[in-house]
């Protein structure tokens, strides 16, 4: 109870973040500490997982609270903020490293960018034909140097995928590498440059923490135009309350500036923006070391403690 207790002043330490911290920390440190001095007693049937879990919360929430190098990216007050301007060519200059940059960046999981590239398309597929919806036209919002490409090639064969992006040296670096892959749009001017009612399904993988959280609503909004009625989309995003996954955003180059999004805002967000039946799903419970546990993620979609989640809705 304290352990949820703790982990809940965490999540709602957005502008108290000391007090809510230290006392989350405070209480996290009780548990761990009078689960392990009364070691053979109740806390010899909790299952070893329980004591990792607790150290890793414990470890985050110590990290959070001394940690002096770069803002905490869930914490970030400046990212996002209303006096911060995205600069619109921000992934121009990490284009050309962004593929390094990135398979260092999660070299820990022991997968690489081709791992998390494929569950996304392959998680994607599988959501439309749950909602039963005949995908044609594809828009991948935020496509970057095209890493996704591959995977709507294989997972979409007859779809026309879309890619898009502020960034024109990442949708060249796109083009250069898979020169069949369809066509590109620059997006300008907070405008899609495409009629209403274009796509089926929009997609977007890990772009929304880049954009300040006060411009979600005009490219929610924005996304909603360019789908057709009865059409779908899916966002998929780090998840701000993984530990591991908030450790990666923090050393990463290009997350720099990014801001992570609680899963219930963005389908709040989704809903405001006037997309309906908004839906969330947790995935990426398991390293490559724990990789035979992988058939039992779908199971687990409920529970916010995947390294990432899609936010799903649908336009009425
Ligand atoms: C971390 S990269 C992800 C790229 C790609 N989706 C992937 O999974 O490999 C984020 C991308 O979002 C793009 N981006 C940032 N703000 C955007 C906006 N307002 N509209 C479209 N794309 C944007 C960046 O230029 C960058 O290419």
């Amino acid at each position: 109870m304290e352990f949820a207790q703790a982990l809940f002043l965490v999540v709602a330490g957005h502008n108290d973040r000391q007090e809510h911290l230290s006392r989350a920390r405070r209480l996290v440190l009780k548990v761990h500490l009078s689960a392990s001095l009364s070691e053979g007693e109740s806390v010899r049937f909790l299952p070893p997982i329980f004591g990792e879990v607790r150290l890793i919360v414990h470890q985050f929430l110590d990290r959070l609270m001394h940690d002096s190098g770069r803002p905490i990216p869930i914490f970030n007050q400046n990212a996002g903020s209303l006096d911060r301007r995205m600069d619109k060519a921000e992934f121009d200059r990490f284009a050309d490293a962004y593929e390094d940059q990135h398979r260092e960046n999660i070299a820990v999981t022991g997968e690489g960018p081709e791992y998390f590239a494929e569950y996304k398309i392959k998680a994607f597929r599988e959501i439309v034909d749950r909602a039963g919806i005949e995908v044609n036209r594809i828009c991948d919002f935020g496509s970057g140097i095209g890493n996704s490409i591959p995977y709507f090639r294989r997972y979409f064969p007859e779809a026309a995928l879309t890619s898009s992006d502020v960034s024109e040296r990442s949708l060249a670096l796109g083009r250069q590498r898979y020169p069949e892959a369809g066509s590109c749009v620059l997006i300008e001017n907070n405008r899609i440059p495409v009629e209403a009612d274009s796509f089926d399904v929009a997609f977007s993988a890990c772009v929304f923490h880049h954009i300040p959280h006060r411009e979600h609503l005009t490219w929610l909004r924005e996304l909603h135009r360019v789908t057709r009625p009865g059409g779908l989309i899916a966002i998929f995003e780090h998840n701000p309350l993984n530990p591991l996954t908030v450790h990666a955003v923090n050393t990463c180059p290009f997350d720099e500036n990014a801001r992570l999004i609680f899963a219930r805002d963005l389908a709040k967000r989704l809903q405001a923006a006037g997309w309906a039946s908004s839906r969330i799903q947790y995935n990426l419970f398991f390293p490559r070391a724990l990789a035979r546990l992988r058939p039992f993620e779908n199971k687990l979609g409920w529970l916010p403690l995947g390294a990432q989640y899609v936010a799903t809705a649908r336009k009425v």
